[in-house]
């Protein structure tokens, strides 16, 4: 709508998790490592915790892209909004298991849970890696569903875990795995993100809009500060704050954002 004005291919601040646009933090950057290295040394568990929009589902995704598909079998679990066993039962399937039950009174536990170890371990005989990323996770509040969870970690061979688990959501996640101490031990990354700082949200603007492919100033130098304001650092917040000032802008054909703008439309903005 308002690319061609601003002389960009795509929307600079769209709200989806798209690896292409990540700006590399301090934080970002450590916590994508970390959860590489839990994924690289066969870790078990890791968990990246971070308030709402703060970057966990982009960092999640930029690891699924950044692994090498002939090495790791993945399954990406983005609703976990489900009962016992259906949780398993989603990543069985997605990772390629067979002969699971078809009706949801037949599911047993245990023929889930023997069905994804032959997956697990056929996996591990061909060499491939078998990683499970549950995002969202602060939603799963039933014990029970930690608890089959954790007998997935139980799945080890020769020493070796035969999957890693990547549990991803906002910091709720903690007092929740706090009370599941049997699973939180088994956890050997823990990571927190946190929202970007002043000049971190000046550069992820700017990184942004160069990814979209504007080079030459939208924001006027005084405009960064009250976005950092008005959105606390917290990425999903900026994007909605920029996208909405870069169609006011439009609207009133200004050549470059200025604060006006942005408090007018920061009312607009969710908190
Ligand atoms: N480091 C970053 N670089 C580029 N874009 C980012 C970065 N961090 C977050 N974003 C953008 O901010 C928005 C929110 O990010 P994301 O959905 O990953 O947050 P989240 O922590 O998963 O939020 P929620 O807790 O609501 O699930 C997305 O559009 C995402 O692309
Ligand atoms: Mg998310």
């Amino acid at each position: 709508m308002y690319e061609s004005y601003w002389g960009v291919s795509e929307k600079p601040f769209e709200n989806t998790s798209d690896p292409r646009f990540l700006f590399n933090s301090q934080k970002h950057e450590e916590g994508l490592s970390r959860l590489l290295y839990v994924v690289s040394e066969s870790k078990g568990a890791g968990l990246l915790t971070g308030i709402f929009g703060c970057g966990k589902t982009l960092l999640g995704r930029t690891l699924f892209k950044e692994l090498d598909h002939d090495l790791y079998r993945t399954a990406y679990i983005d609703n976990p909004y489900l009962s016992y066993t259906e949780l398993l039962m989603h990543i069985a399937h997605f990772l390629g298991a067979r002969d699971l039950p078809q009706k949801k009174q037949d599911v047993l536990v245990n023929v889930v849970l023997e069905r994804l170890r032959e997956v697990l371990e056929n996996n591990m005989r061909d060499g491939k890696k078998t990683v499970v990323v549950v995002d969202e996770a602060h939603v799963i509040t039933d014990r029970q569903v930690w608890e089959e969870l954790r007998l997935l970690l139980n799945f080890q061979m020769e020493n070796k875990f035969l999957l890693t688990l990547l549990i991803l959501g906002q910091p709720e996640l903690k007092e929740i795995l706090d009370s599941n101490k049997q699973f939180s031990q088994r956890i050997a990354v823990k990571f927190h993100l946190t929202p970007l700082s002043k000049d971190e949200t000046e550069s992820y603007i700017l990184h942004r809009l160069e990814v979209a492919g504007r080079q030459e100033p939208v924001f006027s130098p005084k405009s960064f500060d009250l976005i950092y304001r008005k959105s606390g650092g917290i990425p999903r917040r900026i994007n909605h704050i920029c996208d909405l000032a870069m169609f006011a802008a439009f609207g009133s054909n200004l050549s470059i954002i200025n604060e006006n703008v942005i408090n007018e439309v920061s009312s607009d903005v969710e908190d």
